[in-house]
């Protein structure tokens, strides 16, 4: 047994049933509720905001996994802590003064993430990865969800993992895009803690059983 944790991506609820879909998370097996945010710069696309988020966050009761796709996150680190959000993950990419981003989340109360597009290298976070309680390693292009998975993501997690274990960090490494019941067994095997899953949850028949599957996801 191994204890993966399940984020379902609520970018692939029913939105005009939002309240019924985060409850459905509340009541499956999943353990934290993914928010994707987009801010149409960053990313092409505008995902939801304030709020949505505000809706979100009173009807949900697991912590909220939040994952800024949006330019200069700074703006709204405190904006997020006075939502009661859980994790708060910047893009890479789009944070020039990453160390300092990371520094004020935390200060702010939160857990601290980071994310990395498919083209950028884990060894980058090398100099702030002991600060960081997760890295997120998108798996596909971000901006949408149901895109196809990038299959080079299983080298990058093993790395990362190694990585983890060499500088003595406690990092959870989380994989997010594409993310299915058929690549869930090799990411847990490659070495990722938390699976994000939008379509394959919000599109499968019974999406409370999809993520049960998914959490009792085993590798031989
Ligand atoms: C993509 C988002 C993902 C997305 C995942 O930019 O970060 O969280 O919702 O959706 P699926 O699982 O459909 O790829
Ligand atoms: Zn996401």
């Amino acid at each position: 047994m191994n204890d993966v944790k399940i984020a379902p991506s609520l970018l692939a609820a029913d939105f005009g049933n939002l309240q019924r879909d985060v409850e459905l998370v509340n009541e499956s097996e999943a353990a934290w509720h993914h928010l994707d945010i987009m801010d149409g710069l960053f990313v092409p696309n505008i995902s939801y905001g304030m709020p949505v988020i505000k809706t979100i966050a009173e009807h949900a009761t697991k912590p909220l996994d939040t994952h800024l796709m949006i330019v200069d996150p700074d703006r709204y680190i405190q904006t997020f802590a006075d939502l009661g959000v859980y994790m708060l993950t910047v893009h890479y990419e789009a944070c020039p003064h990453l160390h300092r981003t990371i520094q004020a989340i935390k200060a702010a109360g939160m857990k601290s993430g980071v994310a990395l597009n498919p083209h950028t290298d884990v060894s980058l976070l090398e100099n702030v990865l002991n600060d960081l309680d997760l890295v997120l390693v998108m798996s596909v292009n971000p901006g949408f969800g149901g895109q196809s998975f990038i299959h080079r993501t299983y080298e990058k997690i093993r790395r990362l993992r190694k990585m983890i274990k060499q500088q003595e960090a406690s990092a959870l490494i989380e994989v997010d895009g594409g993310v299915n019941l058929e690549n869930a067994p090799k990411l847990i095997e490659a070495g990722a803690d938390v699976l994000v899953a939008g379509s394959s949850v919000f599109k499968s028949e019974d999406p409370k059983k999809t993520i049960a599957e998914l959490a009792a996801t085993t590798f031989s």
